[in-house]
Parts: C-alpha cells; structure tokens; sequence
C-alpha cells in the first residue's frame, strides 16, 4: 500500500541515518514541529534524495569518527541540489569535512552541558536566541575551522566552529544536539529552520494524518470487505479504527481470545469495538484449546510455537469463512520498516507475534500505520475517540500471560497471575505512574514453593515477582525505582487477596544483562 503523503499537502524532510541511535529521535522531533519527515541510509545516492523531493535534508548524528576508514560519509553532489542542508553533530563535522573546513583530533571532546556563545548575524539562529545558552554536547573531534564561504555562528570552549552557516548554499551545522531535552532551545532552533529558512509548511497534524489514510485506504479497498486482527494492544486497534473510518461497515475484525490475555482486557476489546465504535467483531473463544495446547510445555521458545500455531489454526477459519475478504490490516509502524544504515540487532527471543500470519493467506495488506512513529499513533488513536486504556497500554506480549508463567501454563495458574497482575496495574495506576513506566506485571513463578506463615498457619505457596521497567523503546530497559510504600502494598494486597502466592519479590535486573520478559 503506497502511504506515503501526498506532496501537495506535505513537505518531506529527509533526515540521513549515520548511525546509533540518534536519526529516529530527530524525526520525531521534526514531526513535532508539524512537518512529514523519513528517515533513510546515508549511502543513499544524491538522485534518489532528488526524487523524494525534499523540502530541506538533515544530517544526523553518528558514534563514528570522520578520520577512520570507513566512516559513514555522503554522495557529494547532496550538497548541490539546492535543498537546505542541516548538520548535527556528525553531521555537521562530515559537511566541515567534505566542504574544505577542518575537523581536529584536539583531544578535549565536549559531554554533556557546554555553554555556548552565539556570535554575529545568523539565519539559522534568526534573532530570538540568548546569545549565551546551553547546550548537549557528545563528541570528541571537533570543529576547529569552517569551510571556506561559511561564517562562524557559534562557539564553544572547546569548539571554536560550534555552528556554521553558509546562507547563499543553504547549508548549516551545529556540533550539539539540538534534538535532545537537554538542549533548552534546542526545538525552537529547530522548528526555526524548518519553519523560516527551509520554509517547509507545518500541515503534519493529526487531523491531516487522519484524512490522509482515510483516502489513502478508500482508494486501496475500494467497495471489498477488509479483515483486521484486534490484539487488544494499541497499534491493531488504532488502524483497526482508522479503517472502519474509511470503510466502515466493509470492515470485520477477529479476536482470537487465547485465555492469556490480563484482567478485563477480553471484555474491554469486545466492548470498544462492537459496543462503542460498532465494528463488526468475531470474538473467537479459543481458550479451552489453547490450553490444551500448551499442557507438558515449559520451554519459552515451545510455548511460543505452540501458542503462534494454535492463533493461526483459530484465525484461519474465522478469516475463512469471509470468504469476499481481499484486505488484510496489519499495524506495521514506521520504526519496522527504516531501512537504516545500521545492521540488526542480534535477536534474543523469537518474538513471532501472535497474529502474524503464514505467508500462504492471500490478502493484500492494508498497513495504515507504516508511516507513524508510536508517539503518533497513539494522538491518532486519542483522535479517534478510543478509551484512554487502550490507547496508553503498555506493551503486551504476543504470547500473553504464557510467558509469564515459569513452567506449565494452565488455566488455574493463569487466573492466579491474572489477579496478581491486576493488582500491580491497579496500584502503579493509583500511584500516577501509568506513563513514567514503560512495562509493569507480575510473574508466576509456578514450579517454585516457599515456605511461609499466615496468622497461625504455615503455608507452601508460590512466588510472585514484580517486575517494573522505564526504557524508551524494550531495546535497553532499567529496572523503576518504585517507592518502598507502593511494594509495601503490593505485597501485601498480593498475599492477601491472591490464595496460593505467599512471597513477593522485585526484579532489579536492567536490560542488558537480563530482559523484559523472563522467558
Ligand atoms: P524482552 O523480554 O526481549 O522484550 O526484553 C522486549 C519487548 O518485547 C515484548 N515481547 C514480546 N512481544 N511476542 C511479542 O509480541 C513475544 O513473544 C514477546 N516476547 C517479549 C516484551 O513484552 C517487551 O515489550
């Protein structure tokens, strides 16, 4: 499905990959700042930037030195195109460096908070900046003379080139980050290039996000019947809406409902999408089946298999039996489909989705989210008038409760962990903690006993480990330093309520070394 915005109503920046981390971050921002932005390989060649038509180009930030073998550089014909050029950090020393300035091994790098002094007239800064400010400094060559043709706009202890111009080449460097929140004026510097000197239109809102997948999907489908996975999580719901948006009633959504999904979360799918938005909705009740499925299996990656397997047995027939369906809505986002520069990271787990589906169904995907960070996905759902819940869930697994269950899943240990787990959300959720959290839930460590003592009684029950993780994207995670006051009362409200668990424990693992999830 071709969902790229129309030219007409959007300007694209494109922001060029050189590594790490720090590329997405920048068009994140870039959207902020109400303009369509994509993100694409620094090897890319200086006629295909010239045919996304850019509105202006941004260099991104890179671990590398330009001095090593090796280092990511650009096609120098970039530089003729006429597109404003915006360096940051790496960025900005590859422009000094293919552009005849000089970028020195001083051997005093700049971390952290540096304090910048902006001198003389300067575009990029236009004239509502401090002319003394801070900024996020991570480098360790610098900037010690511009091109030739370029004026110095800024200058820091250690960086006598911090920010560069050249305004009749449209190009422009700055050694700091302005895209991270440490950088006070950071986005305003931003929105102000984007804004006044590429003189790109801010028309990336939600409202024009909407319409424009609305149209997008009308034309894809056409007058066919669509199907759409419901996961309960909030990438299937958000595109599940926006296609009912589009289509409406040709829209028919399936929920498997495997018996490992949380508290509530069954009800509150079936609720939103039948109830509320009026979607058509085959609500599967596969659980018995699933269950029966995983008895004897304690291994994660089988318990996996099992559990993909079993979804794709229960979907099939209820896909099959809209036997007019052409269209199959996926919530693929953006971050699933960079082509970067950097190569994949090694996988730990198999995280095959429950809801992938085999290769030999034949629909054509409607993927409405493909171009959508999550961020903006999530206003989009909060657009379309879905409950709070669901669009701020936290990540769920696919597998459910299955691998939250150390050893054999059955349904009584399930119920077990589904209460526990309900407690944990409720209390993080009376603490106001929902969104600093990015992932918080218990686990059943069902083969393992303790002994323990409840008034008079010795009892022999299983342990319940909470597990709290701030991390902006399940890549690295630390553990949440929780208060004592709210463990205290998770304990307690756990071995209290919840008959068979008499030990609670906290996981202060980070990731790396250990991972979210513990199977
Ligand atoms: P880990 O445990 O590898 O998890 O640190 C990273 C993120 O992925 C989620 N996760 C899964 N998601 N199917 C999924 O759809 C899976 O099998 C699976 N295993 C882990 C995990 O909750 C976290 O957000």
């Amino acid at each position: 499905m071709n969902t790229q915005p129309d030219t007409d109503q959007f300007d694209t920046v494109l922001v060029v990959d050189f590594g790490a981390q720090y590329a997405q971050l920048i068009a994140r921002r870039v959207r902020e700042a109400h303009v369509y932005s994509e993100i694409v390989p620094h090897t890319i060649s200086a006629a295909e930037v010239a045919a996304h038509q850019p509105a202006a180009i941004i260099f991104s930030g890179g671990p590398k030195s330009v001095h090593v073998d090796g280092a990511p550089s650009i096609d120098p014909d970039v530089y003729d195109l006429g597109v404003p050029i915006f360096g940051i950090c790496y960025g900005a020393q590859l422009i000094a460096h293919q552009l005849g300035g000089e970028v020195s091994k001083t051997g005093k790098g700049e971390y952290g908070r540096t304090d910048l002094a902006l001198s003389g007239e300067s575009a990029l800064f236009g004239h509502d900046q401090p002319e003394s400010q801070v900024v996020w400094m991570s480098h360790f060559d610098s900037i010690t003379r511009a091109p030739d043709g370029f004026a110095v706009t800024a200058a820091t202890p250690e960086t006598p080139a911090a920010a560069f111009e050249s305004v009749e080449r449209r190009i422009y460097g700055l050694q700091y980050h302005p895209e991270v929140g440490h950088t006070p004026h950071g986005q305003e510097q931003l929105k102000h290039f984007l804004h006044d000197v590429a003189d790109c239109r801010p028309t990336w809102t939600m409202t024009s996000i909407i319409e424009t997948q609305v149209e997008a999907i009308r034309k894809q489908v056409g007058a066919e019947r669509v199907i759409c996975g419901l996961s309960g999580g909030v990438d299937s719901a958000v595109a599940a809406a926006l296609v009912h948006k589009a289509v409406g009633p040709q829209l028919t959504c399936v929920y498997v409902d495997t018996g490992l999904m949380r508290k509530g979360e069954s009800d509150q799918v079936v609720d939103t999408f039948q109830r509320h938005q009026g979607i058509e909705l085959i609500h599967v009740r596969a659980a018995d089946r699933f269950f029966e499925r995983l008895v004897g299996i304690t291994d994660p990656e089988d318990k996996r298999k099992a559990i993909g397997e079993r979804f794709i047995r229960e979907f099939e027939p209820a896909a099959a039996g809209l036997s007019d369906a052409k269209f199959l809505v996926q919530g693929t986002l953006y971050p699933d489909v960079i082509e970067s520069g950097t190569p994949d990271a090694a996988k730990i787990k198999s995280h095959h989705n429950v809801g992938g589906l085999p290769d030999d169904m034949e629909f054509e995907l409607v993927e409405p989210l493909r171009t959508l960070f999550k961020d903006e996905v999530r206003r989009v759902g909060e657009e379309l008038g879905l409950p709070e819940e669901i669009v701020w869930r936290q990540p769920f697994p696919g597998p459910g409760l299955g691998v939250r269950i150390i050893g054999e899943v059955t349904p009584e240990r399930a119920d077990l962990l589904r209460e526990a787990d309900a407690i944990v959300r409720e209390e993080i959720h009376k603490a106001g903690l929902d969104r600093e959290i990015w992932q918080v839930f218990a686990v059943l460590l069902a083969d393992v006993r303790s002994v323990g003592v409840m008034g008079d009684e010795r009892t022999y029950g299983h342990p319940v480990i909470i597990r709290a993780v701030t991390s902006d994207d399940a890549m690295t995670a630390d553990w949440a330093r929780l208060p004592y006051e709210l463990l205290e009362k998770l304990s307690s409200r756990i071995i209290n309520e919840v008959p068979g668990i008499n030990r609670v424990a906290y996981d202060v693992t980070s990731k790396p070394p250990g991972t979210i999830e513990w199977e």
